[in-house]
């Protein structure tokens, strides 16, 4: 088994999950680089390897059981074990997302990618991060999926725009990491929620004002807690994101 520790972010090839896989690399820790399309994949592990990251590529659509399957395969068979993984991938459907006007279709494939895919992974990836020391699970949140904000701030901007498949997709990834604490209390499996502020990405046509390494980091912090660290949390930057 490796000595390094091993780490797996989904949807590694770019924005947040890029620079995550960057800064975990900088630990020297050897980075799965979780990513559906092939290209992509390749281009982000051959950048990190040229900034000296021990990054590896990992096939993998969080939507697809065989994928995923295959994808803790590959883990096994290079490391024998996972450390941490962080549940990065995800998709907003597309704006506008008005309730009254929405295609359910749309609710189905956010749901099925932000929620489902996260659970699929998780599952997949458990067997392994059992046998780490320290394991670690990252979900990425987001704030918009706080109820408490969600329902603070009614008519203005600042939680985002009304995103009926997005925003609740969040609040259902929340609520599912509770789920996951609740039947791994006991176990010494840290598992929180992650908000990286507002970011200039892809996601959201790069409106965000944040920079990708900023986001990163708190995901990076929750991926390197310690052994007594928090867990069944929702962190930003700032602190405390209520539920
Ligand atoms: N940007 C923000 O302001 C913001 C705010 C709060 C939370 N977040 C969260 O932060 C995380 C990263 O977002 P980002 O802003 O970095 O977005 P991004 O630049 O759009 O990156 C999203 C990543 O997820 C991947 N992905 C999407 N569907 C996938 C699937 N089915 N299987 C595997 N990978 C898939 C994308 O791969 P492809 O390149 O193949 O599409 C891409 O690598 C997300 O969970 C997002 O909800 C972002």
């Amino acid at each position: 088994m490796s000595e390094r520790t091993i780490a797996l972010v989904t949807g590694a090839n770019k924005g947040i999950g890029y620079e995550i896989a960057a800064s975990l690399g900088a630990l020297g820790w050897s980075v799965g680089v979780g990513a559906r399309d092939d290209q992509r994949r390749r281009a982000a592990v051959e950048k990190l390897r040229a900034a000296g990251v021990d990054a590896f590529g990992v096939p993998l659509d969080v939507t697809d059981d065989a994928g995923v399957t295959a994808a803790a395969q590959l883990i096994e068979d290079r490391a024998g074990r996972l450390d941490v993984l962080v549940n990065n991938a995800a998709i907003t459907g597309g704006m506008p997302q008005e309730p009254t006007r929405v295609d359910p279709a749309i609710i189905r494939t956010v749901v099925e990618t932000n929620v489902i895919g996260v659970i699929r992974v998780t599952n997949a990836m458990l067997p392994l991060l059992r046998r780490s020391a320290s394991p670690r699970i990252v979900n990425m949140s987001s704030s918009v999926g706080s109820l408490t904000r969600q329902s603070a701030t009614v008519g203005e901007q600042s939680i985002g725009p009304v995103a009926v498949a997005y925003a609740p997709s969040k609040t259902f990834l929340n609520a599912v990491t509770l789920q996951y604490v609740r039947e791994l209390s006991g176990t010494n499996i840290l598992i929180n929620a992650a908000c990286p502020g507002y970011v200039a990405t892809d996601l959201n046509g790069f409106r965000g004002v944040r920079t990708p390494e900023q986001g990163a980091a708190i995901a990076v912090k929750l991926a390197t807690l310690p052994d007594d660290g928090p867990t069944g949390r929702f962190f930003e930057d700032a602190g405390p994101v209520p539920w």
